[in-house]
């Protein structure tokens, strides 16, 4: 069986708090009421290679906790999270999702996200733990603005 990239499950909580720490990412407000944030990707033996998560604001997300496990990287499977996590949020009303980065913004550049200043980013996702106490100020915060594909009439 190939790997699945499926919704987190309440069983999955230690191994993504041990993935993330790993990745060097912060987990300090991250409680197992949390799972449902989060998508995953399950080897053919049910390990953890990935996770990935959007902390809903209203129309707006913060992506997070984004990581690939270090033998697993440079598949595609980062790309394949974060798409997930567009696809989710664009399902939930979600049309504009921010996220902070330390040292890969190049990635999320990448995949259409946008530079913009803190200060134009929503008050309310600036009051979360992420932005406003575990995330460092020099962090690069990025915006993606989500939208449908164009039907052609
Ligand atoms: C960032 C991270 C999630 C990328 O996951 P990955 O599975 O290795 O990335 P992918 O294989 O899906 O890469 C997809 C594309 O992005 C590119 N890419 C990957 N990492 C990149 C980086 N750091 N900078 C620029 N481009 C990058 C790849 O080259 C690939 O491009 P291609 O399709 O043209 O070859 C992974 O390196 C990681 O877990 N890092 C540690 C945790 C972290 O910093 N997370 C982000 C903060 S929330």
């Amino acid at each position: 069986m190939p790997a699945v990239l499926r919704a987190a499950r309440p069983g999955d909580y230690p191994e993504i708090i041990g993935l993330l720490q790993h990745a060097g990412l912060p987990v300090d407000d991250l409680s197992a009421a949390r799972f449902g944030w989060f998508v995953v990707v399950a080897d053919a033996q049910g390990k953890l290679l990935a996770a990935g998560a959007t902390e809903p604001f209203g129309s707006c997300g913060l992506v997070r906790s984004l990581a690939v496990s270090e033998p697993a990287r440079g598949a595609g499977l980062g790309r394949a999270v974060l798409r997930n996590l567009e696809k989710r949020a664009l399902d939930r009303g979600i049309s504009s999702l921010y996220l902070l980065t330390t040292g890969q913004s190049a990635f999320f550049e990448e995949h259409g996200y946008q530079r913009v200043t803190r200060e134009a980013i929503p008050e309310e996702v600036r009051a979360s733990r992420q932005f406003s106490a575990i995330c460092p100020a020099s962090a690069t915060s990025l915006l993606k603005r989500l939208t449908l594909p164009m039907v052609k009439s």
